[in-house]
C-alpha cells in the first residue's frame, strides 16, 4: 500500500527526499512485470478525523486502516484480492474501468452473490490496461461510498518518459455535520435533481492537499472524481499543463486542459511543468462560482534544467477499436420517469426544466414510487437498497467481438455521467462539448439535453450500464447488457 503520491527517484532528485515531498512508492524501480499482488481488504467501520486533525472523529467505512488507499501495480501484474466483509450489510468490489473478466466485476446478483457480513470473496484478475482506476462497492453506493469505501488503483507502465512526480488527487466530498456525524446520503431533493452534494469538500479524504514538487520537473497529476455527484472543471494556474489521459487511457496527442469536465467517476491525468524553486502551482476546480483549490504545489530546488514544455504523451494502449463503418447503432435515452419498477413509465422529459420537473419527481417520492430515472424507459428496480435480485430484462443483447455505436441522449435538465462496465469506448461526438478531440473513456458526461456517440467492441458478459451519480443509479438509471 502506498501513499497518495509517489516520486520517481531519479538519482538527481534524491536530495529532495528530505523536503517533505510526496511519499515515494516502494519497490518501483526494477520491479518485474508479472508480479502477483496479494491484498486483504477488510471492509469495516473505522475512525477518521475528516474535518481536520483538531476536529471530531467520524465513523468511516474503509477497506484498510488508511483512508482511500492507493494500490499501485505494473501492467502485467496479477491481483488476488480477498474482500472480508465486517460491515453490517452486504457489499462487493467493482473494479471501475478495468476490462476484467465478467465474473470479477463485482456486481451483486449479476456477476456474483453479494458478500454477506462475516463472509469473504476473492477477486482474481490481471488488469490488461495501464491507467488510473478505482475500486468501489456496487451495493448501497450512496451509503457505502459515502462513508469512504473506495480505493484507487494505478496500473503503471504507460510513460514513454517517466514523470518526475506522480500525484494522486481523489476528489470526494463528505456529507458531515459539524460534530462529525453523517448527514443523509440520499435526499428526495438531490435524488430527483443533480444529486445530493457533500457539505465538506475533500481531496484524498482531507480538507486540503498540498505537496512539494521538483522545480522544472514534469509532474503527473492523476485526478479522480470519486464524488457521488459533483462535476469538476479543472484549471491549472502557475504552470503549463496538458491532458495526457482520459479515464486512464492515453490521449494522443496530449490536449490543452480547456473544455474538459470531469463528471462523477471520471478521471483525467494531467502533465504539468513545475516552475522554478519557490514557485507555486494551483489546480483549481472552476465548476462552482468560487474556484476551489484541489491541490497546491510548491517547487523545491532540483537539478532539472529549465527547458521548453513539449510533452510527448503516454504510450498508446491496447484497447480494441470499433470498426466504425460496420458498427451497429443502438439508441439509448436517459430520462426521468414516473411509475413502478418494471412497468412502462410515462416519460416526463417534455416538461420545462427545473421546478416543475423536480416537483413531479418529489411527488413520486412522497407517494412511495421511488423509481424515477430510466434508460430507454426502463427503470432499475430495487430502490436505495441496491437489491438487484429480480433482474429486469437486459437493455440490449449484443454479440461479442462485434462493433457498436451507442447513440446516447440525455432528455433531462440534469447532467448524467454514463458508465459502461467491462469496456473502454471511444467518445466520437458530444453535442454540447464541441472542440474536444476524440478520446477513450469508460464514463461519459452527458450535459443536460446532450447527445453523444460512443463506439466499442463488445466483450462477453453481463455488463452494467448506468449513470454514476450514485443516487440516480439507485433510483432507476441503471440497466445491463447481455453480450454473448
Ligand atoms: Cu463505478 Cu457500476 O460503477
Ligand atoms: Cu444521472
Amino acid at each position: 500500500m502506498t501513499g497518495f503520491s509517489s516520486l520517481r527517484r531519479r538519482g538527481l532528485l534524491a536530495g529532495l527526499a528530505g523536503l517533505g515531498l510526496a511519499r515515494a512508492a516502494p519497490a518501483q524501480a526494477g520491479q518485474q512485470a508479472g508480479r502477483r499482488h496479494e491484498w486483504h481488504f477488510v471492509a469495516a467501520e473505522r475512525e477518521a478525523r475528516l474535518l481536520g486533525p483538531e476536529g471530531p472523529a467520524s465513523r468511516i467505512w474503509s477497506y484498510t486502516d488508511g483512508l482511500l488507499p492507493v494500490m499501485r501495480i505494473r501492467q502485467g501484474d496479477s491481483i488476488r484480492a480477498v474482500l472480508e466483509n465486517r460491515l453490517p450489510e452486504h457489499t462487493t468490489i467493482h473494479w471501475h474501468g478495468v476490462r476484467g473478466p465478467n465474473a470479477m466485476d463485482g456486481v451483486q446478483y449479476v456477476t456474483q452473490p453479494p458478500v454477506e457480513p462475516g463472509q469473504s470473496f476473492t477477486y482474481d484478475l490481471t488488469p490488461p490496461d495501464t491507467g488510473t482506476f478505482f475500486l468501489h462497492p456496487h451495493c448501497n453506493e450512496p451509503g457505502q461510498v459515502g462513508r469512504g469505501l473506495a480505493a484507487v488503483l494505478v496500473v503503471e507502465g504507460d510513460e514513454a518518459e517517466p514523470a518526475d512526480a506522480d500525484i494522486v488527487l481523489a476528489v470526494k466530498d463528505w456529507r458531515l455535520a459539524g460534530d462529525g456525524a453523517w448527514l443523509p446520503f440520499v435526499t428526495p431533493q438531490g435524488a430527483g435533481r443533480a444529486g445530493t452534494f457533500g457539505t465538506r469538500r475533500a481531496v484524498n479524504g482531507r480538507p486540503d492537499f498540498s505537496a512539494t514538487v521538483p522545480a522544472h520537473g514534469d509532474v503527473r497529476l492523476r485526478l479522480l472524481n470519486l464524488d457521488a455527484t459533483r462535476t469538476l472543471t479543472p484549471r491549472v494556474e502557475g504552470a503549463e499543463a496538458v491532458v495526457i489521459a482520459t479515464d486512464g487511457n492515453a490521449l494522443l496527442p496530449p490536449a490543452p486542459l480547456e473544455g474538459w469536465r470531469v463528471g462523477a467517476a471520471m478521471r483525467l491525468d494531467l502533465l504539468l511543468r513545475a516552475p522554478a524553486a519557490g514557485g507555486t502551482v494551483t489546480l483549481h476546480d472552476d465548476f462552482s462560482r468560487t474556484p476551489w483549490p484541489i491541490a497546491r504545489l510548491t517547487a523545491a530546488p532540483s537539478t532539472r534544467p529549465p527547458r521548453p514544455f513539449a510533452p510527448r504523451g503516454l504510450r498508446p494502449g491496447r484497447v480494441p477499436r470499433a470498426d466504425l463503418a460496420r458498427a451497429e447503432r443502438l439508441p439509448f435515452a436517459f430520462s426521468a420517469s414516473l411509475g413502478l419498477p418494471g412497468t412502462a413509465p410515462g416519460d416526463i422529459a417534455g416538461l420545462p426544466p427545473e421546478d416543475p420537473f423536480a416537483q413531479v419527481l418529489l411527488d413520486s417520492l412522497c407517494t412511495g414510487r421511488q423509481t424515477f430515472w430510466a434508460i430507454n424507459k426502463s427503470t432499475w428496480p430495487g430502490g436505495a437498497q441496491g437489491d438487484h435480485r429480480h433482474l429486469p430484462p437486459p437493455l440490449a443483447e449484443l454479440k461479442a467481438g462485434r462493433s457498436y455505436i451507442f447513440e446516447l441522449h440525455n432528455t433531462t435538465p440534469h447532467p448524467h455521467p454514463i458508465h459502461l462496465h467491462g469496456h473502454t469506448f471511444e467518445v466520437l461526438s458530444l453535442s454540447r462539448q464541441e472542440g474536444l478531440p476524440r478520446f477513450l473513456a469508460d464514463t461519459v458526461l452527458l450535459q443536460p439535453r446532450e447527445r453523444a456517440e460512443i463506439a466499442f467492441v463488445a466483450a462477453p458478459g453481463n455488463w452494467m450500464f448506468h449513470c454514476h451519480v450514485l443516487e440516480h443509479l439507485e433510483t432507476g438509471m441503471m440497466g445491463w447488457l447481455r453480450i454473448g
